[in-house]
């Protein structure tokens, strides 16, 4: 059996930040991300669950620390080539249910974080380099973004503006940065663990044409693709990984 050397590989040199890094959906990607050959640091609130990774304690919605969190991946590593700014909470409730500060606390963990992490990353990033070798951000929204949900309305409205801020902050930055959304499906996560539908969805694959959830490799797969070279000529785009859940 022949190994392939870490300078062949895709990404070999490449330094990444994926915020929610520490459980699911992160975790593959930095998983996968290493796998080709990159540095993969997980920014998490909860960066003791990121066992034996590298991980930064990062909360997504203060912005000292997320300049923090750059500051010292930088101090480390001496570059940034990407990041996946994934870090996200759900919050499933009626809206009559639905508090304010639940509102709050989803659109600044999973909108305001998103916006943060872009603008606390932009003084890291390279410009001019050849197009396979463009800073990536690739941010996770859901295919709630685009559906919207009954009982959703927060989470919804949170992925719905994070579709939208890819697509500002792709026109804005090019040509020298890349920003692209991936939008998953239902993911086999602690996140799809604590939803209501979490056993018709896994045991049916309810209203999802291939039939089952993805799982958290499958979402972090069409993450790599959006970091790595293959993706040079897309920016503003949106990858749902849904299993034809949702075609638009
Ligand atoms: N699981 C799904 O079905 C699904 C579907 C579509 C989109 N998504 C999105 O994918 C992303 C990841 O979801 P997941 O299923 O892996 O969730 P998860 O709950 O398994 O993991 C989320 C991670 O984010 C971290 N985090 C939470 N608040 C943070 C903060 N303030 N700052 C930094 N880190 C914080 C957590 O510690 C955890 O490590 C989220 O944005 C989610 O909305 C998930």
């Amino acid at each position: 059996m022949t190994t392939q050397s870490t300078e062949s590989l895709p990404l070999s040199g490449k330094v990444f930040a994926v915020t929610g890094g520490a459980r699911g959906i992160g975790a593959a990607v930095c998983s996968v991300l290493n796998a080709r050959g990159a540095i993969a640091v997980a920014f998490d609130i909860d960066p003791a669950a990121a066992a034996g990774r590298e991980a930064i304690a990062c909360d997504v919605t203060d912005e000292t620390s997320v300049k923090a969190a750059f500051a010292a991946l930088h101090e480390t590593h001496g570059r940034l080539d990407g990041v996946v700014s994934n870090a996200g909470i759900m919050v499933e409730k009626p809206l009559a249910e639905t508090t304010m500060e639940d509102f709050d606390r989803v659109i600044a963990i999973n909108l305001r974080g998103v916006f943060l992490t872009a603008k606390s990353a932009l003084p890291y990033f390279r410009k001019g380099m050849p197009d396979a070798e463009k800073p990536r951000i690739v941010n996770v929204a859901s295919e709630l973004g685009h559906l919207g949900r009954p009982e959703y309305a927060a989470y919804c409205a949170s992925k719905g503006g994070v579709i939208t801020l890819t697509r500002a902050l792709a026109r804005e930055l090019a040509p020298d940065i890349l920003v692209n959304t991936l939008a998953p499906g239902p993911t086999d996560t602690d996140m799809l663990r604590a939803e209501k539908n979490y056993d018709s969805w896994v045991k049916d694959g309810e209203g999802i044409p291939l039939g089952r959830v993805a799982t958290a490799e499958e979402v972090a797969l069409a993450a790599a693709f959006l970091c790595g070279p293959d993706s040079r000529f897309m920016t503003g785009t949106i990858i749902d990984v849904n299993g034809g859940a949702a075609m638009y």
